[in-house]
Protein backbone atom coordinates (compact mmCIF):
# COMPACT_ATOMS: atom_id res chain seq x y z
CA UNK A 1 0.00 0.00 0.00
CA UNK A 2 1.00 3.50 -0.78
CA UNK A 3 0.84 5.40 2.40
CA UNK A 4 0.97 8.99 1.03
CA UNK A 5 -1.40 10.87 3.04
CA UNK A 6 -3.39 10.64 5.95
CA UNK A 7 -6.13 12.15 4.86
CA UNK A 8 -7.71 11.49 1.94
CA UNK A 9 -10.87 13.27 0.87
CA UNK A 10 -12.84 11.31 -2.38
CA UNK A 11 -14.65 13.91 -3.97
CA UNK A 12 -13.58 17.40 -5.75
CA UNK A 13 -17.04 19.51 -5.63
CA UNK A 14 -17.22 22.46 -3.35
CA UNK A 15 -17.40 20.18 0.12
CA UNK A 16 -14.80 18.03 -0.73
CA UNK A 17 -12.38 20.52 -1.84
CA UNK A 18 -13.17 22.70 1.22
CA UNK A 19 -12.37 20.07 3.79
CA UNK A 20 -9.43 19.53 1.66
CA UNK A 21 -8.33 23.06 2.14
CA UNK A 22 -9.25 23.52 5.65
CA UNK A 23 -7.78 20.60 6.41
CA UNK A 24 -4.48 21.56 5.00
CA UNK A 25 -4.54 24.52 6.76
CA UNK A 26 -4.51 23.19 9.86
CA UNK A 27 -1.32 21.41 8.72
CA UNK A 28 -2.65 18.11 8.01
CA UNK A 29 -1.41 16.14 5.35
CA UNK A 30 -4.53 15.62 2.83
CA UNK A 31 -4.49 14.23 -0.53
CA UNK A 32 -8.01 14.65 -2.71
CA UNK A 33 -8.89 12.17 -5.47
CA UNK A 34 -11.14 13.16 -8.24
CA UNK A 35 -10.69 12.47 -12.06
CA UNK A 36 -12.63 15.24 -13.09
CA UNK A 37 -12.96 18.02 -9.95
CA UNK A 38 -15.93 20.69 -9.92
CA UNK A 39 -17.53 19.35 -12.82
CA UNK A 40 -20.13 17.99 -10.83
CA UNK A 41 -23.27 20.07 -8.91
CA UNK A 42 -20.65 22.54 -8.13
CA UNK A 43 -20.89 23.22 -11.72
CA UNK A 44 -24.19 23.42 -12.24
CA UNK A 45 -24.99 25.12 -8.74
CA UNK A 46 -26.16 28.69 -8.69
CA UNK A 47 -24.20 29.71 -5.29
CA UNK A 48 -27.39 31.21 -3.27
CA UNK A 49 -26.46 31.67 0.31
CA UNK A 50 -29.21 32.20 1.33
CA UNK A 51 -30.55 30.24 4.52
CA UNK A 52 -33.64 32.33 5.10
CA UNK A 53 -35.43 31.79 1.86
CA UNK A 54 -34.28 27.84 1.47
CA UNK A 55 -36.40 26.60 4.11
CA UNK A 56 -39.88 25.85 4.45
CA UNK A 57 -41.26 25.64 8.60
CA UNK A 58 -40.83 22.14 9.05
CA UNK A 59 -37.20 22.69 8.44
CA UNK A 60 -35.90 24.29 11.52
CA UNK A 61 -32.84 22.39 12.23
CA UNK A 62 -31.68 23.00 8.40
CA UNK A 63 -32.47 26.37 9.06
CA UNK A 64 -30.05 25.95 12.01
CA UNK A 65 -27.03 24.58 10.19
CA UNK A 66 -27.15 27.17 6.86
CA UNK A 67 -27.39 30.20 9.30
CA UNK A 68 -24.60 28.82 11.51
CA UNK A 69 -22.68 28.34 7.86
CA UNK A 70 -23.76 31.85 6.40
CA UNK A 71 -22.23 33.32 9.69
CA UNK A 72 -18.91 31.92 8.32
CA UNK A 73 -19.03 32.66 4.68
CA UNK A 74 -17.11 36.46 5.01
CA UNK A 75 -13.95 34.82 6.88
CA UNK A 76 -14.28 31.56 4.46
CA UNK A 77 -14.47 33.87 1.13
CA UNK A 78 -11.44 36.22 2.81
CA UNK A 79 -9.07 33.42 3.65
CA UNK A 80 -9.84 31.66 0.60
CA UNK A 81 -9.35 34.88 -1.59
CA UNK A 82 -6.26 35.72 0.62
CA UNK A 83 -4.81 31.79 0.20
CA UNK A 84 -5.19 31.89 -3.86
CA UNK A 85 -5.53 35.28 -5.05
CA UNK A 86 -8.79 34.76 -6.68
CA UNK A 87 -11.98 36.86 -6.80
CA UNK A 88 -15.13 34.97 -5.60
CA UNK A 89 -17.57 37.78 -6.52
CA UNK A 90 -18.75 37.30 -2.73
CA UNK A 91 -22.25 39.20 -2.70
CA UNK A 92 -23.76 39.93 0.76
CA UNK A 93 -27.23 42.28 -1.09
CA UNK A 94 -29.85 39.87 0.37
CA UNK A 95 -32.83 38.10 -1.07
CA UNK A 96 -35.74 39.59 -2.30
CA UNK A 97 -38.91 36.61 -1.76
CA UNK A 98 -41.63 38.37 -3.95
CA UNK A 99 -45.64 37.40 -4.21
CA UNK A 100 -48.15 37.54 -7.15
CA UNK A 101 -51.79 36.32 -5.87
CA UNK A 102 -53.43 36.61 -2.43
CA UNK A 103 -52.19 32.80 -1.68
CA UNK A 104 -48.45 33.58 -2.10
CA UNK A 105 -48.67 37.01 -0.12
CA UNK A 106 -50.28 34.78 2.98
CA UNK A 107 -47.58 32.57 2.61
CA UNK A 108 -45.04 35.76 2.46
CA UNK A 109 -46.80 36.86 5.55
CA UNK A 110 -46.65 33.12 7.36
CA UNK A 111 -42.69 33.33 6.73
CA UNK A 112 -42.57 36.86 8.11
CA UNK A 113 -44.01 35.75 11.11
CA UNK A 114 -41.79 32.15 11.21
CA UNK A 115 -38.72 34.20 10.46
CA UNK A 116 -40.06 37.10 13.55
CA UNK A 117 -40.13 34.07 16.15
CA UNK A 118 -36.58 33.07 15.40
CA UNK A 119 -35.54 36.76 15.58
CA UNK A 120 -34.37 36.97 12.18
CA UNK A 121 -33.99 39.83 9.77
CA UNK A 122 -36.34 39.95 7.49
CA UNK A 123 -38.34 43.24 5.98
CA UNK A 124 -42.07 42.83 4.43
CA UNK A 125 -42.74 45.12 1.53
CA UNK A 126 -45.15 46.30 -0.64
CA UNK A 127 -44.90 45.52 -4.56
CA UNK A 128 -44.07 48.85 -5.17
CA UNK A 129 -41.10 48.95 -2.77
CA UNK A 130 -39.99 45.57 -4.25
CA UNK A 131 -40.22 47.47 -7.58
CA UNK A 132 -38.02 50.49 -6.12
CA UNK A 133 -35.38 47.70 -5.03
CA UNK A 134 -35.35 46.14 -8.11
CA UNK A 135 -37.22 48.19 -11.41
CA UNK A 136 -37.11 45.01 -13.43
CA UNK A 137 -39.53 43.06 -11.37
CA UNK A 138 -42.59 42.47 -12.90
CA UNK A 139 -45.58 45.29 -12.70
CA UNK A 140 -47.93 42.49 -11.34
CA UNK A 141 -45.86 41.44 -8.41
CA UNK A 142 -47.54 42.51 -5.26
CA UNK A 143 -45.46 42.16 -2.27
CA UNK A 144 -42.26 40.56 -1.15
CA UNK A 145 -40.34 39.52 1.44
CA UNK A 146 -36.44 40.75 1.98
CA UNK A 147 -33.67 38.53 3.33
CA UNK A 148 -31.24 41.16 3.97
CA UNK A 149 -28.60 39.18 5.14
CA UNK A 150 -28.54 36.31 2.32
CA UNK A 151 -25.32 36.46 0.53
CA UNK A 152 -24.03 34.83 -3.17
CA UNK A 153 -21.13 33.59 -4.74
CA UNK A 154 -19.79 32.14 -8.15
CA UNK A 155 -19.31 28.20 -6.93
CA UNK A 156 -17.05 27.94 -10.63
CA UNK A 157 -15.20 30.90 -9.09
CA UNK A 158 -14.78 29.05 -5.76
CA UNK A 159 -13.79 25.93 -6.80
CA UNK A 160 -11.43 26.93 -9.06
CA UNK A 161 -9.86 29.51 -5.90
CA UNK A 162 -10.18 26.61 -3.93
CA UNK A 163 -7.95 24.18 -6.01
CA UNK A 164 -5.66 26.92 -6.70
CA UNK A 165 -5.23 27.26 -2.60
CA UNK A 166 -4.09 23.31 -2.81
CA UNK A 167 -1.74 23.81 -5.50
CA UNK A 168 -0.01 26.30 -2.95
CA UNK A 169 -0.36 24.09 -0.16
CA UNK A 170 0.87 21.49 -1.86
CA UNK A 171 -2.14 19.41 -1.35
CA UNK A 172 -2.15 16.79 -4.36
CA UNK A 173 -4.70 16.51 -6.44
CA UNK A 174 -5.08 12.59 -7.96
CA UNK A 175 -7.11 12.56 -11.18
CA UNK A 176 -8.02 9.13 -10.94
CA UNK A 177 -11.38 7.34 -9.94
CA UNK A 178 -12.01 5.60 -6.70
CA UNK A 179 -13.26 2.22 -6.85
CA UNK A 180 -13.57 0.62 -3.57
CA UNK A 181 -13.24 1.29 -0.09
CA UNK A 182 -9.97 -1.00 1.28
CA UNK A 183 -11.23 -2.33 4.49
CA UNK A 184 -10.14 -4.93 7.09
CA UNK A 185 -12.98 -5.96 8.87
CA UNK A 186 -15.41 -2.70 9.36
CA UNK A 187 -12.12 -0.60 9.46
CA UNK A 188 -11.79 1.84 6.17
CA UNK A 189 -7.99 1.38 5.12
CA UNK A 190 -8.05 3.69 1.99
CA UNK A 191 -9.08 3.67 -1.20
CA UNK A 192 -9.00 1.73 -4.41
CA UNK A 193 -8.00 3.78 -8.17
CA UNK A 194 -7.79 3.44 -11.55
CA UNK A 195 -7.20 5.91 -14.39
CA UNK A 196 -10.44 7.79 -15.54
CA UNK A 197 -12.40 5.30 -18.40
CA UNK A 198 -9.90 2.06 -16.89
CA UNK A 199 -11.85 -1.24 -17.63
CA UNK A 200 -14.00 -2.52 -14.47
CA UNK A 201 -10.82 -5.45 -14.24
CA UNK A 202 -8.02 -2.76 -13.90
CA UNK A 203 -6.26 -3.92 -11.09
CA UNK A 204 -6.01 0.05 -9.58
CA UNK A 205 -3.51 0.89 -6.85
CA UNK A 206 -4.34 1.91 -3.45
CA UNK A 207 -3.91 4.89 -1.69
CA UNK A 208 -3.53 4.52 2.05
CA UNK A 209 -5.13 7.10 5.07
CA UNK A 210 -8.20 7.73 6.71
CA UNK A 211 -11.15 8.62 4.09
CA UNK A 212 -14.09 11.29 3.67
CA UNK A 213 -15.93 10.81 1.13
CA UNK A 214 -17.38 13.86 -0.32
CA UNK A 215 -18.16 12.43 -3.59
CA UNK A 216 -22.12 14.12 -3.86
CA UNK A 217 -24.81 11.88 -4.93
CA UNK A 218 -21.91 9.20 -5.98
CA UNK A 219 -20.64 8.59 -2.94
CA UNK A 220 -23.76 5.33 -2.55
CA UNK A 221 -21.32 3.96 -4.96
CA UNK A 222 -18.16 3.32 -2.19
CA UNK A 223 -20.49 2.96 1.03
CA UNK A 224 -23.92 2.48 2.09
CA UNK A 225 -24.75 6.02 2.55
CA UNK A 226 -28.60 7.24 1.85
CA UNK A 227 -27.88 9.71 -0.91
CA UNK A 228 -30.15 9.98 -3.65
CA UNK A 229 -29.39 12.11 -6.80
CA UNK A 230 -32.10 15.02 -7.33
CA UNK A 231 -31.44 16.50 -10.65
CA UNK A 232 -31.17 20.26 -11.33
CA UNK A 233 -31.29 21.95 -14.22
CA UNK A 234 -29.87 25.34 -14.58
CA UNK A 235 -29.76 28.43 -16.82
CA UNK A 236 -27.29 30.91 -17.38
CA UNK A 237 -28.11 34.33 -19.21
CA UNK A 238 -25.84 36.92 -20.16
CA UNK A 239 -26.54 41.00 -20.43
CA UNK A 240 -24.15 44.19 -20.83
CA UNK A 241 -24.91 45.14 -17.57
CA UNK A 242 -26.44 43.28 -14.41
CA UNK A 243 -30.46 43.19 -14.74
CA UNK A 244 -30.84 42.58 -11.22
CA UNK A 245 -28.99 44.17 -7.91
CA UNK A 246 -29.76 40.83 -5.60
CA UNK A 247 -31.12 37.45 -5.49
CA UNK A 248 -34.97 37.02 -6.47
CA UNK A 249 -37.10 33.81 -5.75
CA UNK A 250 -40.86 33.52 -6.42
CA UNK A 251 -43.10 30.70 -6.88
CA UNK A 252 -44.68 30.44 -10.14
CA UNK A 253 -47.45 28.27 -11.50
CA UNK A 254 -46.74 26.21 -7.94
CA UNK A 255 -43.06 26.18 -8.97
CA UNK A 256 -40.28 28.19 -7.19
CA UNK A 257 -37.63 30.02 -9.67
CA UNK A 258 -34.46 32.14 -8.50
CA UNK A 259 -32.63 34.35 -10.19
CA UNK A 260 -29.11 35.44 -9.03
CA UNK A 261 -26.78 38.01 -10.81
CA UNK A 262 -23.35 37.74 -11.23
CA UNK A 263 -21.08 40.99 -11.16
CA UNK A 264 -20.01 40.69 -14.95
CA UNK A 265 -23.80 40.98 -16.25
CA UNK A 266 -24.29 36.97 -15.98
CA UNK A 267 -28.16 36.09 -14.90
CA UNK A 268 -28.36 32.52 -13.55
CA UNK A 269 -31.82 31.07 -13.46
CA UNK A 270 -32.82 28.06 -11.27
CA UNK A 271 -33.53 25.14 -11.20
CA UNK A 272 -35.47 22.29 -12.16
CA UNK A 273 -36.36 19.25 -9.02
CA UNK A 274 -36.41 16.13 -10.89
CA UNK A 275 -36.21 12.67 -9.58
CA UNK A 276 -34.62 10.77 -12.35
CA UNK A 277 -31.41 8.72 -11.38
CA UNK A 278 -28.57 9.85 -12.99
CA UNK A 279 -29.71 11.46 -15.88
CA UNK A 280 -28.11 14.94 -16.71
CA UNK A 281 -29.83 15.57 -20.20
CA UNK A 282 -30.53 18.95 -20.31
CA UNK A 283 -34.48 19.01 -21.75
CA UNK A 284 -36.82 21.18 -23.73
CA UNK A 285 -39.46 20.89 -20.85
CA UNK A 286 -36.93 21.79 -18.29
CA UNK A 287 -35.88 24.91 -20.41
CA UNK A 288 -39.27 25.79 -20.85
CA UNK A 289 -40.41 26.04 -17.20
CA UNK A 290 -37.42 27.76 -16.35
CA UNK A 291 -37.99 30.51 -18.94
CA UNK A 292 -41.46 30.77 -18.62
CA UNK A 293 -41.18 31.34 -14.70
CA UNK A 294 -38.32 33.80 -14.92
CA UNK A 295 -40.22 35.53 -17.34
CA UNK A 296 -42.99 36.20 -15.05
CA UNK A 297 -40.53 37.28 -12.37
CA UNK A 298 -38.47 40.09 -14.59
CA UNK A 299 -39.93 40.24 -18.20
CA UNK A 300 -36.48 41.59 -19.44
CA UNK A 301 -35.11 38.39 -19.30
CA UNK A 302 -36.20 37.23 -22.88
CA UNK A 303 -34.10 39.54 -24.30
CA UNK A 304 -31.33 38.63 -22.49
CA UNK A 305 -28.54 35.98 -24.50
CA UNK A 306 -28.93 32.61 -23.17
CA UNK A 307 -24.73 31.46 -22.40
CA UNK A 308 -25.85 27.93 -20.80
CA UNK A 309 -27.92 25.14 -19.90
CA UNK A 310 -26.35 22.49 -17.72
CA UNK A 311 -27.67 19.67 -15.09
CA UNK A 312 -26.36 18.46 -12.34
CA UNK A 313 -27.37 15.99 -9.46
CA UNK A 314 -28.11 17.48 -5.97
CA UNK A 315 -27.31 14.38 -2.88
CA UNK A 316 -30.31 14.42 -1.58
CA UNK A 317 -31.12 12.55 1.91
CA UNK A 318 -34.10 10.92 3.89
CA UNK A 319 -34.75 13.81 6.13
CA UNK A 320 -32.75 17.28 3.35
CA UNK A 321 -30.29 16.95 6.22
CA UNK A 322 -26.57 16.61 5.26
CA UNK A 323 -24.25 13.85 6.34
CA UNK A 324 -21.28 15.24 7.91
CA UNK A 325 -18.52 13.42 10.22
CA UNK A 326 -17.60 10.00 11.39
CA UNK A 327 -19.39 7.21 10.00
CA UNK A 328 -19.58 3.96 12.06
CA UNK A 329 -16.75 2.31 9.88
CA UNK A 330 -13.16 3.10 11.39
CA UNK A 331 -11.51 5.40 9.20
CA UNK A 332 -14.43 7.12 7.17
CA UNK A 333 -16.04 10.06 7.67
CA UNK A 334 -18.84 11.06 5.15
CA UNK A 335 -19.16 14.71 4.57
CA UNK A 336 -22.47 14.65 1.39
CA UNK A 337 -25.92 14.96 0.94
CA UNK A 338 -25.75 18.90 1.32
CA UNK A 339 -28.80 18.68 -1.16
CA UNK A 340 -29.49 22.02 -2.11
CA UNK A 341 -27.44 23.48 0.21
CA UNK A 342 -23.44 22.61 -0.58
CA UNK A 343 -22.11 25.95 -1.59
CA UNK A 344 -23.98 27.30 1.82
CA UNK A 345 -22.93 24.34 3.84
CA UNK A 346 -19.54 24.11 2.77
CA UNK A 347 -17.66 26.20 5.58
CA UNK A 348 -20.10 24.85 7.87
CA UNK A 349 -18.87 21.24 6.39
CA UNK A 350 -15.45 21.95 7.11
CA UNK A 351 -15.32 23.14 10.73
CA UNK A 352 -17.67 19.83 11.66
CA UNK A 353 -15.12 17.51 10.24
CA UNK A 354 -12.29 19.63 12.22
CA UNK A 355 -14.81 18.34 15.57
CA UNK A 356 -15.97 22.24 15.64
CA UNK A 357 -19.36 23.28 16.01
CA UNK A 358 -20.41 20.57 18.67
CA UNK A 359 -23.67 21.68 19.06
CA UNK A 360 -24.65 21.14 15.63
CA UNK A 361 -22.68 17.86 14.30
CA UNK A 362 -25.62 15.80 16.19
CA UNK A 363 -28.03 17.03 13.05
CA UNK A 364 -25.78 16.20 10.66
CA UNK A 365 -24.03 13.02 11.96
CA UNK A 366 -23.99 10.16 9.65
CA UNK A 367 -25.21 7.58 12.27
CA UNK A 368 -29.12 8.77 12.63
CA UNK A 369 -29.51 6.07 10.07
CA UNK A 370 -27.70 3.03 11.26
N1 LIG B 1 -29.90 25.94 -3.98
C1 LIG B 1 -30.69 26.00 -5.12
C2 LIG B 1 -30.89 24.75 -5.84
O1 LIG B 1 -30.46 23.69 -5.46
O2 LIG B 1 -31.54 24.80 -6.85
Amino acid sequence: MNRTANAIVVGGGVIGLSAAWRLARTGRSVALVDPAPASGASHAAAGMLAPLSEVTYTEEPLLRLGLASLERWPRFAAELTADSGLDLDYRAEGTLDVAFGADDLAALDELAAFMDKLGLPVERLTGRECRRLEPMLAPSVRGGLLAGADAWVDPRRVTAALLAALRRLGVPVVRERATELVRDGDTVLGVRLAPPGAPATHPGRVLAGDVILAAGTWSAELANVPVRPIKGQIMRLRSPSPLLGRCVRGVVHGSPVYLVPRGDGELVVGATQEELGFDTRVTAGGLYELLRDARELVPGVTELELAEVVAGLRPGTPDNLPLVGPSRAPGLSLATGHHRGGVLLAPLTAALLQGEEGALAALCSPQRFS
